[in-house]
């Protein structure tokens, strides 16, 4: 992808952005409260019919009797309605529903889809979000009509090959982790991490024990003490020491009696393995502690090194980041967490067992498997035999399992460890590049010398030195074609953007996106109000975030 721009003279200027999109003429107005110009998106040659018809909802699309579907004739014979359901639960009047054709339906899904960054269409290197391709193989297993039209309320007799499926990615799992008991059933990493500290909670309380703290870094994800908060446990902070991982000393003398357990993720949130793992679980098991395996960066290590061989004892994780589920936009993930032996007593129900059973043919014996929601149908000891209860309807996301179960037959365990590998040299040569491009005397990196499978690097120095923030260069990128890395996250790092190339990447993008960001900055040197007022070619530009959170407009008004 191409970027240039050709600065036509002081009222207009024409931006070229990647290869395939329109050349956008924009007007260049006067920035408010000064005299210079600054260019903002006013479209007067090439106008995309996307921008054009951007307020229109499917509601103001909707006109009375139009159908995008008509149901076939269903081959029974017509009962009333009162006679299945009766009037007292039916509705008065009937949903309003918009009624729009077939085309104006598509078009407009396909158009919203165009407004937003996707993986398809661009580099999207958000750290800690491992936004790595999706291959397609998996989408066509996963929609396959045994997967796809699965019914939740049918019967273990009558799923024996989606039970195979999910038994087979626990003991999958079981293996990247190096833990021996998986529980699919957390639908996100954060529900995980929600269900391995009540874990670790249930463990400790049946020992009589009642601890109340966690030991948390403060390179943690901000899920990690929210998850403590919801769990009624307290937060505990440990510091970072100047080589980017856990300060000892201060882990030392924060770890007593009172600590339930540790969140942990190795590589942390800058991109490093801590090389004192042994020793901080060590300190942590030496006062009866657990650690807890946040998994997110996983992707770093598949295959390489293991949770549970470094001493955690649960570990959750993101199905929908290392293991190619597509996500954003809120769903649908999956964070099945890994146990130790000591922990599967109480991970929740129901659990998936196999069992040895006759054959058929009386012959021998074969297996089946079967879902056992109550405890006492379960051995002493064995997963589930002491149950927190159940965390969810049904089993979890059954399609991200698919997925990810074909991910993990199709590259196998030699290819889980080329992924890890692969995703750690891309994040090495970004790293190099930016070095080479002089980009980093502005974005130096925040810790150490070299990352794992992703970097943090501070933009303190550009903020000082240029005058553009973090955001306004993150904005900038959007109109070069990618999107921003992960922004003011880990929070210790000033003016912190987290970079995550991932694996599936190949080189020009890497370089592309590096010069993008010397193209930035270079031109910050000139003129610091471009970025700070971009993004120039996107359907909105900079919104009231925080407006939006928390006074979201998400009812369509009554015409
Ligand atoms: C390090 C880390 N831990 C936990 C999570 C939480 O995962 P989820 O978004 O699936 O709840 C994330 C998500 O970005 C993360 O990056």
């Amino acid at each position: 992808m191409s970027t240039t721009e050709n600065t036509t003279g002081r009222g207009t200027k024409d931006v070229h952005i990647g290869d395939d999109s329109a050349i956008a003429r924009e007007a260049v107005l006067p920035a408010a409260g000064g005299s210079d110009p600054r260019p903002l998106a006013a479209p007067t040659t090439s106008v995309n019919p996307i921008q054009r018809d951007h307020a229109t909802t499917i509601f103001e699309k909707s006109v009375a009797g139009r159908r995008a579907f008509v149901a076939p004739d269903a081959g029974v014979p017509e009962v009333a309605l009162d006679e299945i359901i009766p009037a007292a639960f039916r509705r008065k009047a009937p949903a309003r529903l918009p009624q729009v054709t077939e085309p104006e339906l598509v078009r407009h899904y396909v158009r919203l889809s165009r407004r937003n960054f996707d993986l398809d269409t661009g580099f999207y290197p958000l750290g800690s979000c491992t936004m790595k391709y999706n291959p397609r193989l998996h989408e066509r297993v996963g929609a396959l009509p045994g997967h796809a039209r699965l019914h939740p309320f049918q019967t273990a007799d009558h799923a024996q090959g989606a039970l195979e499926v999910m038994y087979g990615l626990e003991r999958q799992l079981a293996e990247v982790s190096g833990l021996p008991h998986v529980c699919l059933q957390p639908s996100a990493g954060s529900h995980g991490e929600l269900a391995g500290v009540l874990l670790a909670r249930a463990y400790h309380e049946a020992r009589g024990e009642k601890r109340t703290k966690v030991l948390t870094p403060d390179t943690a994800h901000g899920t990690n003490p929210a998850t403590v908060t919801m769990a009624g446990l307290e937060v505990v902070k440990v510091a970072t020491n100047p080589d980017g991982g856990v300060d000892i000393d201060d882990l030392r003398a924060k770890a007593d009696e009172d600590v339930a357990l540790i969140m942990l993720t190795n590589p942390n949130t800058l991109g490093i393995f801590d090389p004192n793992i042994e020793e901080i679980a060590s300190i942590v098991h030496g006062v009866g502690g657990v650690l807890y395996y946040d998994g997110a960066n996983l992707n770093a290590i598949m295959g390489i090194s293991r949770p549970g061989d470094m001493g955690f004892d649960i570990v959750h994780f993101n199905l929908h980041k290392s293991f190619t589920q597509p996500h954003g936009g809120g769903g649908p993930g999956s964070g099945p967490i890994a146990v130790s032996d000591r922990i599967a007593p109480y991970v929740p129900v129901p659990v998936i067992r196999r069992e040895e059973v006759p054959a058929a043919d009386g012959e021998g014996t074969t297996h089946r498997f079967d879902l056992v929601s109550d405890p006492d149908r379960l051995p002493d000891g064995a997963p589930g035999s002491k149950t927190i209860g159940k965390l969810r309807g049904f089993q979890g996301n059954y399609g991200v399992f698919v997925r990810c179960y074909s991910y993990i037959l199709s590259l196998g365990g030699s290819g889980l460890k080329d992924a890890s590998e692969v995703a750690v040299l891309n994040a090495n040569y970004l790293l190099a590049k930016l070095e080479e491009l002089g980009v980093r005397k502005q974005l130096p990196l925040a810790f150490g010398t070299r990352c794992m499978h992703e970097f943090v690097i501070s933009g303190g120095p550009m903020k000082r030195e240029l005058g553009i923030r973090t955001l306004d260069l993150a904005k900038r990128l959007l109109d070069h074609g990618f999107h921003p890395p992960t922004v003011y996250f880990p929070l210790l790092v000033e003016e912190a953007l987290l970079i995550e190339p991932v694996e599936t990447e190949a080189r020009e993008t890497l370089d592309a996106f590096a010069e993008a960001l010397a193209e930035i900055l270079r031109e910050a040197g000139e003129d610091p109000t471009i970025a700070q007022n971009a993004p120039y070619s996107t359907p909105v530009r900079r919104l009231d975030e925080a407006g939006a959170a928390k006074k979201p407009r998400i009812r369509q008004p009554i015409a």
